[in-house]
């Protein structure tokens, strides 16, 4: 592409950036890869990884969409994250720095953290978890959650990691669908000075979940909790005895073996189990952590999210060690006790490279430029943004405050479901502030019509992904017909893959991605279900019907309105309204809280019944109503 050509608001790459990265042209990779996607990655995976056998093949799409990556390998994406660095120098290097709220430290090398796998690896295996059983995870940022991951996918368990913002209701029945017969939690979590109390809320979802027989709680606040007798068991005191051995094998698996199953939502009820597997995601998500951001053995990567959503599993736990690289984490409040929190951080840790959400600059930005400006940020050389569109304004403050003008933004668009970055800069490519730019090589993106044709140039049509990629999910656990429902029916002729956004491409094909086409929310980056919260209304005894929708909100990027009809006898009134908003929180969890609740007669529907939210995001913003000939009433 010349550069000369392109329009817009356009940032350059200083010649320095571009000479030092990893993949100085994009074209020509994406080229290569284009021309020979299973040659492109089948050179990628003998180059940088180990596996205990070589594949046979390294795509099979003779039963698509039920594609297969490096058939027939034997691997552990923990041999490669742990493993192979005990024999080479990196085994002394800092693998995690962590800082806790209250300014705790704690730092493990690829060498401590290998010993500490391998010794919750021989607890869990002694209580009988082995190879593709499922375990829940439901902990706050701390450094044994990375550890408790690793000991899953080490003995071959698949681990189910329920985000710690979310409650009862929600821990349950992601236990439930799972069937997982391991709770691995912590007593608390430290978040704005307060305690998170997670045990209790775990407790109140065990007690009723049928398969859970064992219940692991590692201390972190230190209140007292309520420990069932037999079912539960302290982490300190399971390390501390002769079955916690440090020497564990690590389980061969199979590349298409699951490595874990996490729950996202979705337009209907049930939240949707995402399978990845251990072959294909660790060769995509290691590989565009090295190519996107620029990995060095020099760096400090801190990726700002939380191990408990799909950026922490492939940009904190996995890939940065797969890569060797030093990952910082941090367990709570960007806020806390003072918007400075973060900077001082950058400062403290000389943290070279920073990934976060919009909301998050977004909510910094609104403190002003004192805070960061009272540090030096000068260690940065390279930014990132996800998990929602960042408005041009953000982007900007984000590069000049936080990047002195010379720190380029990775604008990372990807999903639960793909397992690592797709439309994503690399270092070398031209910036559009809002533009997450174009595909990562091999990855074929296209912004088409209700028919499939390419959309005229700016304007807006379905976001589809026209070919296969190593990390793509496999499958929806237990769940095949939705997998093929959901992703894969819209455009079954043509074989391509609808994430459910809407997107525009402009005249130098980069891609502006405008936000979800179906009934999932993104409040502050988090992806909520509209359904899940309904039915957490209607469990409440005043509510008979609700509908949620999503509002613009200037730091959240939305925020979550719902309209409730009251059952016969319960009277509107504020406090109910208060009380509602509380019930969805206890039940789901304070992210999914709404902000607004309305108390009405009536929701708009179709003639079949399906609530119209359109009609209703319409009406909250003052805006035409459009098309109402399909209204029952
Ligand atoms: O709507 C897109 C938005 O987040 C959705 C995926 O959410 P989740 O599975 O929770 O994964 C989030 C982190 C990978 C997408 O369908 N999204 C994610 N990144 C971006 C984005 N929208 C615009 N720009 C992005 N960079």
């Amino acid at each position: 592409m010349s550069d000369q050509k392109m329009t817009g608001d356009v940032y350059y790459p200083s010649p320095e950036i571009v000479q030092s990265a990893h993949i100085p042209d994009f074209d020509a990779v994406h080229a290569e890869a284009t021309a020979d996607l299973p040659g492109f990655w089948g050179k990628i995976a003998s180059a940088d990884f180990e596996w205990y056998k070589p594949w046979r093949k390294v795509l099979d799409d003779s039963n698509a969409p039920f594609y297969k990556w490096f058939v027939d390998a034997k691997v552990n994406i923990v041999h490669n994250a742990l493993d192979r660095h005990m024999r080479t120098a990196t085994r002394n290097k800092a693998a995690l720095i962590f800082e806790g709220e209250k300014g705790d430290t704690r730092t493990y090398t690829y060498q401590q953290l290998n010993h500490e796998v391998c010794k919750f690896a021989s607890v869990i295996r002694s209580m009988g978890v082995s190879k593709g059983d499922r375990v829940t995870i439901y902990m706050g940022r701390i450094p044994e959650l990375m550890i408790a991951m690793l000991a899953c996918a080490k003995v071959g368990a698949m681990h189910s990691v329920v985000y710690g913002g979310f409650s009862t209701e929600a821990l349950l029945s992601r236990i439930d669908d799972s069937d997982s017969k391991l709770l691995i939690t912590c007593d608390g979590a430290w978040l704005r000075g307060k305690i998170i109390k997670l045990k209790d809320i775990a407790n109140g979802a065990v007690d009723r979940a049928g398969t859970i027989q064992n219940v692991i709680c590692v201390k972190r606040t230190g209140h007292e909790v309520e420990m069932v007798p037999g079912r539960d068991h302290w982490y300190h005191d399971l390390m501390a005895l002769p079955i916690a051995s440090a020497d564990a094998e690590t389980e061969v698996m199979d590349a298409e073996d699951p490595l874990f199953i996490l729950y996202t939502s979705g337009t209907t009820g049930r939240p949707k189990a995402i399978l990845h597997t251990h072959g294909g995601y660790m060769v995509g998500s290691a590989t565009t952590l090295k190519w996107v951001f620029d990995i060095k053995p020099e760096d400090v990567w801190w990726c700002a999210a939380d191990p408990g959503w799909i950026t922490g599993h492939s940009y904190i736990v996995y890939s940065p060690l797969v890569n060797g690289a030093t990952s910082f984490m941090y367990e709570g409040a960007p806020t806390f006790p003072y918007p400075d929190r973060w900077w001082k951080m950058v400062e403290k840790y000389k943290i070279t490279i920073l990934y976060t959400a919009p909301t998050a600059i977004r909510g910094l930005m609104r403190f002003g430029e004192s805070w960061p400006n009272r540090y030096d940020l000068s260690s940065l050389r390279l930014l990132g943004s996800v998990g929602e569109p960042i408005n041009p304004e953000a982007w900007k403050w984000y590069h000049r405050v936080i990047g002195a003008e010379k720190c380029p933004i990775m604008d990372t668009w990807w999903q639960t479901e793909t397992g690592n970055f797709m439309i994503t800069p690399l270092p070398s490519v031209p910036l559009k502030p809002g533009s997450a730019t174009r595909g990562f090589p091999g990855v074929q993106i296209d912004v088409v019509d209700e028919e499939g044709d390419p959309v005229a140039a700016n304007e807006e049509g379905f976001l589809v992904i026209k070919s296969p990629w190593p990390a793509m999910m496999r499958t929806l656990y237990q769940d095949p017909d939705r997998y093929v429902d959901v992703y894969w029916s819209r455009f079954s002729e043509q074989g391509w893959y609808l994430p459910g956004d809407s997107a525009k491409k402009d005249e130098d094909g980069y891609i502006w991605v405008i936000g979800r086409i179906d009934d999932v929310i993104k409040v502050s980056g988090y992806r909520l279900g509209t359904a899940e919260i309904e039915s957490a209304l209607v469990s409440h005894p005043a509510v008979a019907e609700s509908a949620v929708i999503g509002v613009p909100d200037e730091v959240r990027g939305n925020i979550i309105k719902a309209y409730c009809i009251l059952n016969a006898g319960a009277t509107a009134s504020e406090s109910l309204a208060e009380e509602l908003k509380a019930h969805v929180g206890t039940e789901m969890g304070p992210i999914a809280k709404p902000s607004m609740i309305e108390l009405v007669d009536s929701l708009p529907k179709t003639r079949s019944g399906k609530i119209m939210r359109r009609v209703l995001r319409a009406q909250t913003m003052g805006q035409d109503v459009g098309d109402l000939s399909t209204l029952a009433d």
